[in-house]
């Protein structure tokens, strides 16, 4: 991309570079606080071996409290004091919440409802990426912070605005930008008539004013057409992935050599997030686990760009704005910090430091409550603070690096969002079903976007296929060719990239190399329907059923129950030096276990057996050597059946055979 060469660009194997060693961090709000207070502050997150802060991500009416009025040296006060302490800042630009004063100006700025109706002044994220007003006065705060910090030793590096998320704003600069958009992406209104099909119910166009945009109210109680809506998310996307570029134009510019950021959420799929992850250097996420693992939602944020990442909002307390959330108990900071680093993390930073008196966030805990006084939370990150500094030597240059994938797409999501089908369909669900199995089975896996080179991988899950272009089917069946594992799911090949169904048998491109054709299919829902695998093995699905008429592949699975009783429910084919599987339908998670333990061990990947529930490993690899993490998210101690002498890091023990895990703990191995 023209214009947006950094100097600090990670390497290939990852590595973040000097200026991103492994760290623990904070998000700190000084203007929140009196200044009087800075100092102490800074001391306690020194104590704790916080090295990092992010700051000023939600400053802009400090800022910039008039137009064009910069008041930037509280900011570089708050620096200082942070500075002499030993540590640096990730500056964010404040542009998720324009103040009362541009907002009045420039009204425009602000986002319309499917009524027309203004969005008005009071929380935040009260903007529109298509406001020209908007744009121009976010390029103006991030030019002025850029020109007095940009080349600034305490700054290591920025985060652009915070958690860019969809709007579906009505204005007439989204209607007019959408249309544009059309024109650039179809050239003539007969060209979008013919590609969306618009002669269904009479809606062909005559003209782009025509076309409406998403939002604008309709009659009666229909959608509009699906290939409307899907290129409505394309261009909404496409929107904020512009306005972030102005702000990282600006910063490559005026702030070389420091690193461009922003935090993503994890699972969320309301943008393009490979798109929008092209123009940083890494990408971060803000992780607020209820319970439980994140491990899918780190692998995917690392697979975005394919190289360590930063958590750039930990939680480290309870959540809250009206009604709270539990409070972590004892171990979970500590085991959410080393799980992020095991999955490929180079820094955490706990959102907050200190619980907010005033505003909507006031109950949102930090790590010190309101009266800021160290307590269990503040010791624990302290001492996760030392775990970190102990092993940031050795863990230094180490990269994720797994054989096993699960693809991530978009455009998918989106288009299933759209026709969900059936209730308990979604590409998440299918997603997730095999992520949670993998990680169940100790396989480490990679979570990979469209682009991703499949070569590297000797299984890749395909959640449903289907909007698939011809391109991507042509890349699958040669991955199999060469050697490579696909497991295909129902829903596949069904859409063109307009949202338009295609008119071969299912899974239509992607039929001959599954070996097979979809005959008939039955949406049940909730319903279930019994399974029976060919060794035996019985299993109940539900949802989804694909009946399959075989053309070369094996049957892996017949129903035993509906009227398709006795026909296929999933086959497997050979083709070239690999194989494909397909499976039409979306069985209970047992099945999943039973299904990739197998495979996994006869493509010999690497992977830790025999879990016990609750447990979870990840793989760092240094030098080709591995280093292995193992979690415990329960609150009941467990047996884990390693096998093999290992050297615990963090105690210099040498250890050997059954290891018994505390609740919340983490072991970290040299194997
Ligand atoms: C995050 C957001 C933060 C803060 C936090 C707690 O999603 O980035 O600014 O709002 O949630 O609510």
């Amino acid at each position: 991309m023209s214009g947006l060469g950094a100097r600090s660009r990670p390497d290939q194997a990852g590595r973040l570079g000097k200026d991103a060693d492994m760290r623990l961090g904070v998000d700190y709000y000084p203007e929140h606080w009196p200044e009087s207070r800075w100092e102490e502050d800074a001391r306690l997150m020194q104590e704790a071996g916080l090295s990092v802060v992010r700051l000023a991500e939600f400053a802009w009416s400090r800022l910039e409290p008039r137009e064009n009025e910069f008041n930037f040296d509280w900011l570089d006060r708050a620096m200082s004091a942070l500075h002499r302490r030993g540590i640096c800042a990730v500056l964010g630009t404040p542009t998720a919440s324009p103040p009362a004063w541009l907002v009045e100006k420039y009204p425009d700025v602000l986002m319309r409802d499917d009524l027309g109706h203004v969005l008005g002044f009071g929380t935040r994220l009260h903007r529109c990426y298509s406001s020209e007003n908007y744009r121009a006065r976010s390029r103006a705060i991030t030019e002025a912070m850029a020109r007095r910090f940009g080349r600034d030793d305490r700054v290591i590096g920025w985060q652009i605005d915070n958690e860019f998320d969809r709007h579906d704003c009505t204005c007439r600069a989204c209607a007019e930008k959408w249309r544009a958009w059309l024109r650039s992406r179809y050239g003539s209104v007969d060209e979008l008539n013919r590609r969306w099909g618009t002669v269904f119910w009479s809606q062909e166009y005559g003209d782009w004013s025509q076309v409406p945009p998403l939002a604008a109210p309709q009659c009666g109680t229909a959608n509009h057409n699906p290939s409307l809506i899907l290129d409505w998310r394309r261009f909404q996307s496409e929107n904020a992935v512009s306005f972030q570029r102005e702000q990282v134009e600006i910063l490559r510019r005026l702030s070389p050599g420091k690193f461009v950021t922003h935090n993503f959420m994890g699972l969320h799929d309301s943008l393009d997030y490979y798109r929008l992850a092209e123009d940083l250097d890494h990408v971060s996420w803000d992780n607020y686990p209820d319970s439980g693992p994140a491990g899918v939602s780190h692998d995917l944020t690392r697979g975005l760009k394919g190289r360590a990442f930063w958590v750039m909002e930990e939680r480290s307390g309870h959540t809250g704005w009206t009604y709270f959330g539990g409070s972590p108990r004892p171990g979970e900071l500590r085991l959410w910090t080393w799980e992020a680093i095991g999955h490929g993390a180079d820094a955490v930073l706990f959102f907050r430091w200190r619980s907010c008196l005033y505003g909507t966030e006031q109950y949102w805990q930090g790590i010190l409550n309101h009266d800021a006084v160290p307590r269990r939370r503040y010791r624990e990150i302290a001492r996760t603070g030392d775990e970190v500094r102990t092993l940031a030597k050795v863990l230094d240059g180490s990269t994720v690096e797994n054989r096993v994938a699960v693809f991530n797409d978009y455009e998918n999501i989106w288009a299933l969002q759209i026709q969900p089908h059936t209730s308990g369909f979604s590409y998440r669900a299918v997603q997730l079903a095999y992520a949670k199995a993998l990680a169940a089975l100790g396989c480490g896996l990679d979570v990979i976007g469209p682009g991703a080179d499949l070569s590297r991988y000797r299984l890749v899950v395909f959640p449903p296929l289907y909007v698939i272009r011809d391109e991507l089917a042509r890349r699958i069946a040669a991955y199999v060719e060469s050697g490579g594992v696909a497991i295909l799911n129902c829903r596949s090949g069904v859409k063109n990239e307009d949202n338009v169904c295609r008119t071969e048998p299912l899974p239509g491109p992607l039929a001959e190399l599954a070996g097979l054709e979809v005959a008939d299919y039955d949406a049940v829902g909730g319903r279930s329907v019994d399974l029976e695998m060919s060794d035996g093995s019985r299993f109940k699905t539900s949802v989804w059923c694909d009946v399959l008429a075989l053309k070369g592949a094996e049957a892996l699975a017949m129903y035993r129950s509906g009227y398709y009783l006795g026909e296929p429910a999933m086959a497997v084919n050979r083709r070239g030096k690999g194989r494909a599987y397909y499976i039409g339908t979306l069985p209970e998670p047992a099945f999943h276990k039973w299904f990739l333990g197998p495979i996994l061990d006869e493509l010999g990947v690497q992977r830790v057996r025999d879990l016990p529930e609750g447990v979870e490993v990840a793989v760092r690899h240094k030098e080709g050597k591995p280093i292995l993490f193992v979690f415990n998210f329960t609150d009941e101690p467990k047996l884990v059946p390693l096998q093999g002498g290992r050297l615990d890091l963090l105690s210099r023990r040498r250890e050997d055979g059954e290891l018994e895990l505390e609740p919340f703990g983490v072991r970290i191995y040299a194997v």
